[in-house]
């Protein structure tokens, strides 16, 4: 059940009505509800109860302070992709033992980060990362705990920019390769090979993929074990889809039904990096129309909302409901619903049905708790939106408004 619903028709998060946070924030502005976040990061927890597991919430999804503070505090261990991913988890409390560092691109710099603090596992993306992980960790007279990231040809069946197991994707290294390349690196200093990572792509709603996944990786720990390699856990990372227009969709039982037979009896600790599943249904963008504008044949409702707030519908043609805030009663037209900016791409909706808004009034798009805060940009000199935290009936605002002297104080 959602916690965005509608009180006497208008639209609220838990206890708080948007248009109030609206007209309190201004908008563009970002709403969560901390109950979405407790309910499906527990649900989650709850699906893999019967084994050992440890969910590490995937920052990339949205790190912001106060999002990745209440992960925390319900048990949650971070997943980060950059080292600016791993100053957040500090920030927001999380101990270097609790941070798994992905990323097919780390830096000198990066990986000696992880590697002075300690982190959980440096999820290795390839050979030569493995040498300089094994460099870094020599020269701090340390040892560096990875994984392998295994790239096992699986297609995940979701949108090709964000799909991420196939050969033909930069990420891993291919399956076939990984016991020949566990052999070498066994000779190598400062680092241990404690487990195998895989993630075949995100918004994943079709499971075989995942299943095959699992058992491909799983098998792969059960041969380096008989190599002597001491594996101790599997990472399947993130994946796991939501419904963004209402179709059914796997639910986190599901999810723990397709993935645990494949480590039940396998003595392997699961890692899963949960991000989209947690967070995506949390969040609500609020935006103003600004202008309804009519050309021949197509009806125009621009919002004060684009591409710089939401790049998703642009990015991988995905789909986000819109929804008026307020009851809305005029009758129904067909528009595109459009950003602000100076681009065609910046359509966040076509061909909507929507009863005619007019200039001022409010809309949401829904779903926008992951991949939207977090791949904002400045473009046209726009500044970051706001966001605002719902706990029941109260709100907190968890990150002000960008200004443009925010932005200006980094140029002469
Ligand atoms: N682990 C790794 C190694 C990942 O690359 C990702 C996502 C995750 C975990 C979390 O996946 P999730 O559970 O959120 O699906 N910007 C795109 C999504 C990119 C996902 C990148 N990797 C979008 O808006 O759809």
């Amino acid at each position: 059940m959602s916690d965005f619903t509608r009180i006497n028709g208008a639209l609220a998060c838990e206890g708080v009505r948007l248009a109030d946070i609206a007209a309190a924030e201004g908008t563009p502005v970002y709403v969560y509800s901390a109950a979405t976040i407790r309910n499906r990061f527990r649900a989650i927890d709850d699906a893999f109860a019967s084994h050992p597991h440890a969910l590490h919430y995937a920052l990339k999804a949205n790190s912001t302070l106060a999002v990745a503070r209440l992960l925390r505090s319900l048990g949650a261990q971070a997943d980060a992709n950059s080292g600016g991913e791993i100053d957040v988890a500090l920030r927001a409390g999380f101990i270097p033992p609790e941070i798994v560092f992905t990323g097919v691109g780390k830096t000198q710099a990066e990986l000696a980060q992880a590697i002075e603090l300690g982190v959980r596992t440096i999820n290795a993306e390839s050979e030569g990362e493995l040498e300089r992980i094994s460099a870094l960790a020599r020269a701090r007279d340390t040892r560096a705990r990875v994984a392998l990231r295994v790239n096992p040809d699986i297609e995940a069946g979701t949108h090709p920019h964000i799909s991420t197991g196939l050969k033909t994707n930069k990420f891993g290294m291919a399956i076939g390769a990984v016991r020949d390349i566990c052999r070498r690196a066994s000779r190598l200093e400062g680092i241990e090979i404690a487990g195998l990572h895989i993630h075949v792509g995100s918004q994943i709603t079709d499971l075989a993929p995942l299943r095959r996944a699992a058992e491909a990786i799983v098998a792969l720990a059960r041969e380096l074990r008989g190599d002597a390699v001491s594996i101790d856990h599997v990472d399947l990372g993130g994946g796991l889809g939501i419904s963004y227009d209402g179709s059914p969709v796997p639910d986190a039982a599901d999810y723990a039904a397709a993935l645990l037979p494949a480590v039940k009896d396998s003595g392997l600790t699961l890692v899963l990096e949960p991000g989209r599943n947690i967070i995506a249904p949390a969040g609500a963008l609020l935006s103003t129309v600004v202008d309804v504008k009519e050309q021949p044949g197509i009806t125009f409702v621009v919002l004060d909302a684009g591409m710089t707030e939401l790049i998703r519908p642009m990015l991988y043609g995905a789909f986000h409901r819109i929804e008026p805030v307020l009851a809305a009663t005029a009758p129904e037209i067909t528009c595109d619903i459009v950003g602000p900016l100076c681009e065609s791409s910046d359509t966040l909706g076509k061909d909507r049905r929507l009863n005619r808004p007019a200039p001022g009034d409010l809309m949401a798009v829904m779903d926008t708790g992951a991949y939207a805060a977090v791949m904002a940009s400045n473009y046209n000199r726009r500044t970051l939106a706001p966001e605002v935290l719902v706990d029941g009936t109260r709100w907190t605002r968890i990150r002000r408004r960008q200004t443009i002297e925010d932005i200006l104080a980094l140029e002469t």
